[in-house]
């Protein structure tokens, strides 16, 4: 594929096959190796009109570990606060030739849009409520590597999701992979049209966790709340909060997961987070670089292919 939008369009041998050369790189990193240069001579812009931590930071190390040119726009610099809108933006910048842009936005389709628009690979860091593939994949390779599989699972994916892509995207790829996925929250707070989605539904977490063997905690997205009903967060810690109590009705060895950023206190006890023995929370920061290295890895291969240069790769 030429771009990275979604997991949707994913066959699941492209997600084995990504999460592989990732698992490549974070082994690399970790024993000290240098990467290549598999970006070498390629512009990569990132572009984020919301705010981020993880993604634009290993985004950016990602691209500089494997040689690529990369800029970081300020898109709160940028001529955007002149009423340029962000089709323009693109094409400006898709007029100074670069190899691969990182786009977050707001919108739910904004990335999609804009991919229609450029010659470029375009890579989706989070578009509204919509995707988050980088996300979720690294979600995925964390798993695998916590678990030695990432089939036939018990995922409960607990919390606010019904303004969560990272809870869409993880939903579309533990399904490809043949796991059990459940969600637990408030029925507020859940998609609509959830009956049509094919997974289990609970507002109760004692048994939302039961059995499971990952539990996936979401953080209250109130920035796209568009003034509707926001709970009480004392109420909300009470009845969805993971601690160690609601944890204890998972398997023994389950793990706990966090995409961040998190509100301690307010979907997940603190002491719980940092608890090295069930909190995987820091290997997905790791595992985050590791995977958009891979991601830009073989979307470039897809260019020089196309280009008519070497063998396609994926995703
Ligand atoms: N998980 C995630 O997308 O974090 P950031 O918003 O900090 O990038």
């Amino acid at each position: 594929q030429r771009h990275l939008l979604g997991i949707e369009p994913l066959h699941p041998s492209e997600i084995i096959a990504l999460l592989d050369r990732a698992d490549h790189y974070a082994e690399a990193t970790r024993a000290g190796h240098k990467h290549g240069d598999a970006l070498a001579g390629l512009t990569q812009i990132n572009m984020f009109f919301e705010n981020s931590t993880r993604t634009q930071a290993s985004f950016e190390i990602a691209g500089k570990r494997l040689g690529a040119d990369v800029m970081n726009m300020a898109m709160q610099a940028s001529s955007l606060k002149k009423g340029e809108t962000l089709i323009d933006t693109a094409l400006t910048l898709n007029a100074m030739r670069p190899d691969l842009l990182v786009v977050r936005h707001p919108q739910s389709g904004a990335v999609n849009l804009l991919a229609e628009k450029v010659n470029c690979a375009v890579l989706n860091a989070g578009d509204g409520k919509h995707e988050h593939p980088t996300q979720a994949l690294l979600d995925a390779l964390t798993i695998r590597r916590a678990k030695g599989r990432l089939h036939r699972l018990t995922v409960a994916i607990c919390g606010d999701i019904a303004h969560s892509r990272v809870a869409r995207s993880n939903l579309i790829l533990l399904g490809k992979m043949e796991n059990r996925v459940r969600l637990v929250g408030p029925p507020t707070l859940m998609p609509a049209q959830i009956d049509q989605l094919g997974v289990e539904v609970t507002d109760n977490m004692a048994e939302g966790l039961k059995g499971a063997d990952v539990v996936m905690m979401l953080r209250l997205q109130k920035e796209r709340m568009d003034g509707g009903f926001i709970p009480s967060e004392r109420e909300y810690y009470h009845r969805f909060g993971l601690d160690a109590e609601k944890l204890s009705h998972a398997k023994p060895d389950a793990i706990v997961m966090h995409p961040g950023p998190m509100n301690r206190g307010v979907e997940i006890d603190g002491t719980l987070a940092d608890d090295i023995n069930r909190s995987v929370i820091q290997e997905q920061v790791e595992m985050g670089v590791a995977v958009r290295m891979a991601a830009m890895d073989l979307l470039a291969a897809n260019l020089r292919a196309s280009a008519g240069q070497v063998e396609p790769g994926g995703p």
